[in-house]
């Protein structure tokens, strides 16, 4: 089955699965078009495995701006962009093209102020993030296999918004080349080395139960997005033994197989020990901090970019239908990770990612219809 045959209508179901990885294209494919329209939008499940490029654009809501009408045309230009029909393109084949809309919190409390996206992002430990790279009222998620297209289409948006959308930041970021993790899964390294992206809600079961808004009808088929941009201290981190940069991770960073052994596709054994007592997952290795079971939240899909754009590090990008699967795993990281301390978090934001549209449906018209 192809990506795009993945893709249903509204009111459609979830894709069977979509694991890490699995149908990647051969080197120099051609990329397979993805479908902007469907129950959910695209740029979250699919494509598998995520596109090579990546451009945030996060951008504010003129106070009088009614985002309704705003939103649907956006959901109508995304249409005419993925489809290749639209002249502002100047003639770039779409290929893969995403794009992704996201409403920050003060535009879902206008909206309702008990609906999931109504709560700011809270504070913590190790950011340094200046005023205007905090929050925001909307996101445009931008990913393609083809780099060229992502600052034309981020173009074409604004023009088709004009004046009423003021641009806060925006982040550019690639992923490396996927590697095998077994069971037919794969994922990309990260700056520091490490596959990123093994553990998440890959099975329609887990989607359904993790990443997907259920309701209200306002928002079901959504998600929840939270976007950190985090610098990485590369020379302290290089500068230790590979066994102590696995032992800060809890996997090994060539294959990714957790240290209490199994393939890189099975979970980290929390309980195993060696004969003198010892966690084979050390008790502050991020995998153990950061494990859903330990923190009592469910599971995240990343989808994270690494950037060398202000300064070398991962821009993570998380999908979850409950605020709290980011907030409480951060908290239980913020006591003890061994990873955190070469972090440095520059952004931050979270966005109600709106439910797919089509064009009986259009984008937003559920939430601010
Ligand atoms: C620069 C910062 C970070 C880096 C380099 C990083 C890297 C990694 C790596 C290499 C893994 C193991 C492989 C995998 O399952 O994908 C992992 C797992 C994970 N990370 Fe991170 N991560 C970072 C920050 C975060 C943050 C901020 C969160 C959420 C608050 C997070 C949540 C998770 C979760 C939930 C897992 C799966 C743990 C498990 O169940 O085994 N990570 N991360």
């Amino acid at each position: 089955m192809t990506a795009a045959g993945l893709t249903t209508g509204l009111g459609g179901c979830t894709p069977d699965s979509a694991r890490p990885g699995r149908r990647s294209p051969a080197p120099g494919a051609t990329p397979v078009p993805v479908p902007a329209t469907g129950r959910h939008q695209a740029g979250i499940t699919l494509p598998q495995p995520a596109q090579r490029h990546l451009l945030a654009v996060v951008a504010d809501l003129d106070a009088t701006v009614a985002p309704g009408p705003l939103l649907a045309e956006l959901g109508e230009t995304i249409r005419t962009l993925t489809a290749g029909t639209d002249r502002r393109l100047l003639g770039l084949p779409p290929g893969d093209l995403t794009v992704t809309v996201g409403v920050g919190p003060r535009l879902v409390r206008a909206a309702g102020a008990a609906l999931p996206g109504a709560a700011d992002l809270p504070r913590f430990s190790r950011e340094r993030i200046a005023p205007q790279a905090r929050g925001g009222d909307l996101l445009l998620q931008i990913c393609a296999s083809d780099a060229p297209l992502l600052p034309v289409v981020a173009a074409a948006l604004a023009d088709q918004a004009g004046d009423r959308l003021r641009e806060r930041w925006r982040q550019s970021a690639h992923r490396g080349a996927q590697v095998s993790v077994g069971n037919g899964l794969t994922a990309p390294r990260n700056p520091l080395g490490f596959i990123d992206g093994i553990v998440g809600p890959h099975t329609a079961a887990e989607q359904r139960r993790d990443l997907w808004l259920a309701g209200p009808p306002e928002v079901a088929g959504g998600t929840l997005a939270v976007l950190r941009r985090m610098e990485l201290d590369l020379p302290r981190f290089a500068a230790l033994s590979v066994a102590e940069q696995e032992a800060v991770l809890g996997r090994r960073r060539a294959s990714g197989v957790p240290l209490s052994g199994g393939t890189a596709a099975s979970g980290p054994a929390l309980g195993a020990k060696t004969p003198d007592g010892r966690y084979l997952v050390p008790a502050d290795a991020h995998v153990r901090r950061a494990h859903s079971s330990v923190v009592g939240v469910g599971l995240m899909l990343r989808r994270s970019y690494s950037v060398d754009e202000p300064a070398p590090g991962l821009f993570f990008i998380s999908f979850q239908n409950e605020l709290r699967t980011f907030t409480a795993t951060l908290a239980h990281m913020e006591t003890a990770d061994a990873l955190l301390p070469f972090t440095t978090t520059t952004a931050g934001a979270t966005f109600l990612i709106l439910p797919g549209f089509d064009r009986r449906h259009p984008l937003g018209s559920r939430l601010f219809g």
